[in-house]
């Protein structure tokens, strides 16, 4: 397709090569920079795609090259000039258009700029406060923008990609029904029917499923969602996910899809060739290798479960850990015998902040354990622990004992930062996984009473139907998440199709037939008019962008994102709102 032509300019400020020399060319642009040689003056002149050095010469305009002279940065030109290849040892290899420059013949200031509270460059030595208030500024910047490119890639390869393989996109609407699916909802009050209010989805669940009911076999969405929930690197209370649907299907065949997804977008985006089926790992096994359901696959260190070796030695806080039900769990630090005692102080603070009673440490000798608790623990013992540690001279093992799973999740946070102080994370690999069997319920223990892990529209195992009545913490979900590189990509599950087994989930959580009418009637009642069998995933957008850019907070890689403590710093949201306005929606404040 031929690219429509622009009037104010002819190229933009990343195009030029040799092959452009000689050739009269316009330029638009911001000055990124301006340096006077004495006799010339030189520009760099940037857009988004690129740079370009522009050259105003007194002895081929004289007037021009007076007016150069005012030239602030971040104004906004326009030049006419020629292009010239830069004399030998003039290029610059370091930019694309280093090969050349343009001579000015004639410019246009379009606008003139303010002092920047910051400059415009690359990893820029400004507070992310001054950057989100001056966002404009911030995209500016090289890396931001590179990071919108390949935003847009990625969505334009989902796009491609669900299109070609028969996906239909629909949009849901925002305003929707409160349908709390574990974060707290985002209310917006209805003027019409006053006391009543919308809620903004947390993701279009419902809405999908219902399209599904309705028949559209393959749906998919690049969808807004809005969750109220506490906000961290990688969670945002507006984030994007690629939300896709499937009727007639298993969790293979959405593996299957997903793969094929995560192949395409890895192709286009890094030229990487991500070799599928992804490995998969038990929830179970998941926790007690890496004491996390969304382990960090790029390097070792697992998790090994060493109660039995240690439950009759005489150290008690081993032997009591398992004999009250616990366990005593460790993970080996190639290499980590040359810890300091402040290092080792350090590791067991951190345990300690994470909610830990602190972790036990043993640095491995040519001879023996050097530990003040080895006088503890018989030859056997040590023997059979360096066996199962794999433990050489030089290691340093890092033990803790007490309730299982807090256990395996410190160990876990332990591992992660140990292999990334460690750098034994290997940046350019990309290891993405399967996380499946899920519990269908997790017991919350401020509410005393299960809740869905993944949301309760999944369906249990069949096999495990059997625990619904005597022991529901035992059944399975039909749920699998995606896993890259330590984050949760993705997540979805297999349906409950059938409105007898959707009721009998909704009991288990403890919400009754009543509340379930109240709060899902309408997809409970499309339950009952030839519900396909049906299930799906959705793709947290902007994790999935952030681990292609290379970023490591998702903050950078949404055009206009809100602080950790959902601030829009830019337009200064939330905002208190007229008195008038309040009225209008019959709301009175309290304070
Ligand atoms: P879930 O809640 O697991 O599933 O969300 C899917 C994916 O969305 C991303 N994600 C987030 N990204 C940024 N900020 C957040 N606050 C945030 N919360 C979630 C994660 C997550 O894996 N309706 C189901 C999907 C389904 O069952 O099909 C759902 O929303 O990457």
């Amino acid at each position: 397709m031929q690219k429509i032509a622009l009037e104010m300019r002819s190229h933009n400020c990343g195009e030029l090569r040799k092959e452009h020399a000689k050739q009269r060319v316009n330029l638009c642009g911001w000055v990124d920079t301006r340096r006077d040689h004495g006799s010339l003056i030189f520009i760099n002149l940037r857009d988004i795609h690129g740079v370009t050095q522009v050259v105003f010469d007194p002895s081929e305009n004289e007037s021009v090259y007076q007016q150069a002279k005012e030239l602030k940065p971040e104004y906004v030109l326009r030049i006419e000039g020629l292009v010239r290849q830069r004399p030998p040892g003039m290029e610059n290899p370091e930019m694309a258009t280093g090969a050349i420059e343009v001579v000015v013949q004639n410019h246009q200031i379009l606008n003139s700029a303010k002092t920047t509270p910051f400059p415009i460059v690359k990893n820029v030595d400004a507070s992310e406060e001054l950057r989100f208030r001056y966002r404009y500024l911030d995209l500016r910047r090289p890396e931001l923008q590179a990071n919108m490119f390949i935003r847009h890639k990625t969505a334009q390869a989902a796009r491609r990609y669900l299109d070609n393989q028969g996906f239909l996109e629909i949009e849901t609407p925002f305003l929707v029904r409160s349908t709390p699916e574990g974060a707290r909802d985002y209310l917006v009050p209805s003027r019409i029917h006053k006391g009543k209010f919308y809620a903004l989805p947390q993701s279009p669940q419902t809405y999908k499923q219902i399209l599904m009911i309705a028949g559209y076999d393959r749906y998919f969405q690049i969808v807004r969602c809005f969750r109220d929930e506490d906000l961290r690197a990688e969670r945002q209370p507006e984030f994007t996910q690629i939300d896709i649907e499937m009727s007639f299907v298993g969790e293979e065949d959405i593996f299957r899809f997903s793969e094929g997804l995560m192949k395409e977008i890895f192709e286009k985006i890094k030229k990487v060739s991500l070799e599928a089926p992804f490995p998969r790992l038990t929830y179970d096994e998941a926790i007690s290798k890496y004491g996390t359901d969304k382990p960090d696959l790029r390097f070792g260190m697992e998790i090994q479960d060493v109660g039995e070796i240690f439950a009759e030695s005489d150290f008690k806080v081993f032997s009591s850990a398992v004999k009250s039900g616990g366990i005593v769990a460790a993970i080996n630090l190639k290499g980590g015998a040359a810890y300091s005692r402040k290092q080792i102080e350090l590791l067991n603070q951190f345990t300690v902040e994470q909610g830990g009673k602190g972790v036990v440490t043993v640095k491995i000798k040519a001879e023996d354990w050097e530990a003040s608790i080895r006088k503890f623990f018989t030859e056997t013992m040590v023997e059979k622990i360096n066996e199962k540690m794999d433990a050489q001279a030089g290691d340093l093992l890092l033990f803790i004992a007490g309730d299982r799973l807090q256990s395996l999740q410190l160990l876990g946070r332990l591992r992660l930062k140990l292999g990334r102080e460690e750098q034994l994370i290997d940046q350019g690999q990309f290891k993405p996984l399967w996380v499946i069997n899920f519990p269908l319920l997790e017991f919350d223990l401020q509410e005393q009473r299960f809740i869905a892990m993944h949301h309760p529209f999944t369906s249990p195992r069949e096999e495990d139907l059997k625990y619904f009545k005597t022991d529901p913490a035992k059944v399975r979900a039909r749920a699998y998440d995606l896993v890259l590189n330590g984050y949760e990509i993705a997540g979805g599950s297999i349906r409950n199709h059938n409105s007898e087994t959707q009721r009998q989930v909704f009991h288990l959580l403890n919400i009754s037939d009543q509340q379930a009418k109240n709060k899902f009637g309408f997809l409970l009642d499309g339950l009952e008019y030839g519900a396909p069998p049906h299930g799906g995933i959705a793709f947290g957008f902007d994790r999935l962008v952030m681990i292609l850019a290379g970023e490591n907070s998702i903050r950078n890689v949404i055009a206009f994102p809100k602080t950790t403590s959902a601030l829009s710093l830019m337009d200064n949201s939330p905002t208190s709102v007229d008195e008038a306005q309040l009225k209008e929606l019959g709301i009175k404040l309290i304070a």
